[in-house]
């Protein structure tokens, strides 16, 4: 009997330690690390650049509280605004409390400009954490399920249907914000449509609406670019990055830019861990990691190479809906339900998850080679064949 809550759905294998993209479970059997712990681990395991740095703040300092200056944690807050061409930074642990920053900020901003009752648009088929106000943000019952009632403030629309927006913009006088993750992750791997982001920033200039990006999966060069707005020439108002940020140390930033930067003050959010000197200096050693080896564009290569790959041997497979995704956000829907295909991959040598009940989703490191990115498409194919073929569907090879 264990300890732990039942939490979690796991598989029956124990990770020992890793090298790269593989990984190694403590029966010596070796996998191809297709999912990078859901989209953290950018470099890879084991990055030396990375191990060296964290190991010499652990000996220097680990954790000093928010009372203090810590310059490891202005370093990394300039390094962002930087990148993501921003204004102010708050650091967090995780993906939901950047979005929890995210959500308080759009608060702040409807009460500043008289709205007493303000409401966030927000999506069918979202995800924004486990936190009450981002569970109730993200749009699946079955993660809401029980834990009613949920937080008022918040308007469902479909995704990436820009006239929803402008309807809502029509019939609700309380909106302050609209966000929204520019590739749906465990949504099923659905990039909105080139031109939506655009249209959305138009719309909240209109509106006096704040356009907040949730890339706590797209973020840090998954897609491509470093952040997955960057596809389309505009900036957002506020943004939640986490996951790959840290590289495995646990990280959160929400990111603000124009008068939404300002609109936390002394005493109006905080946490005890966020920024602390640990963290920091694994999230610029990430950074400083990517731009040396210009992982970004690379992630971006790699992922046409395997999507590429990927629709080649798919597009003409009956069970295979759509083989989709932007860089090294990559889903391959199938038409019936496919939990099953992770325990079959990981039998294989393969790790993946399979998010929205029927896609098959892989997020590798940025650091593949292109001999490994073949081979995870040789057995990412193999596996998928072999599932359709049990449920009765050839597939063409
Ligand atoms: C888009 C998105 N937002 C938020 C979260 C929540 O992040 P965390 O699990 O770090 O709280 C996730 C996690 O999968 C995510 O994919």
């Amino acid at each position: 009997m264990s300890a732990l809550m039942s939490s979690y759905g796991r598989l029956p294998v124990t990770i020992s330690h890793g090298e790269g993209v593989w990984l190694w479970d403590t029966d010596g059997k070796r996998y191809l690390d297709g999912h990078g712990g859901i989209a953290v681990c950018a470099l890879g395991h084991a990055n030396q650049a990375l191990a060296q740095a964290i190991a010499e703040q652990a000996s220097q300092l680990l954790h000093c509280s928010n009372y203090y200056h810590i310059p490891v944690q202005e370093q990394l807050g300039e390094k962002l605004c930087q990148i993501a061409d921003m204004d102010s930074v708050f650091f967090c642990n995780s993906g939901a409390e950047a979005n929890e920053a995210s959500i308080k900020i759009a608060r702040l901003h409807g009460h500043k400009h008289g709205i007493e009752n303000p409401a966030i648009v927000v999506m069918e088929n979202a995800f924004h954490g486990r936190t009450l106000a981002t569970l109730t943000a993200t749009g699946n019952r079955k993660i809401q399920a029980g834990f009613e009632p949920l937080v008022p403030g918040f308007v469902r629309a479909p995704f990436a249907d820009i006239e929803a927006l402008e309807r809502i913009a029509a019939t609700h006088r309380n909106i302050v914000g609209v966000m929204f993750e520019p590739v749906q992750g465990e949504g099923g791997v659905m990039p909105a449509q080139q031109g939506y982001l655009s249209a959305v920033r138009e719309l909240c200039n209109q509106q006096n609406w704040l356009m907040i990006v949730d890339e706590v999966q797209t973020g840090i060069g998954r897609t491509g670019k470093w952040f997955a707005h960057q596809h389309e020439n505009i900036k957002p108002d506020v943004m939640a990055v986490a996951k790959a940020l840290g590289g495995g140390v646990p990280i959160g930033a929400c990111l603000a830019s124009g008068a939404a930067a300002d609109l936390i003050q002394p005493g109006s959010h905080g946490t005890t861990f966020g920024g602390n000197p640990l963290a920091c200096r694994a999230g610029l050693t990430v950074i400083d990691e990517i731009e040396k080896g210009q992982l970004v564009e690379r992630a971006g290569v790699l992922g046409t190479r395997i999507i590429e790959a990927l629709k080649k041997r798919f597009d003409h497979a009956p069970e295979v809906v759509s083989v989709r995704g932007k860089g090294l956000m990559i889903g391959i829907e199938l038409a019936n339900p496919c939990g099953a295909l992770a325990v079959q991959a990981a039998e294989a040598g393969l790790l993946l998850t399979v998010t929205a009940d029927n896609v098959v989703r892989i997020l590798p490191p940025y650091i593949m080679t292109d001999q490994e990115a073949d081979e995870l498409v040789e057995k990412l194919s193999g596996v998928i064949s072999h599932f359709l073929g049990q449920s009765g569907d050839a597939v063409p090879a």
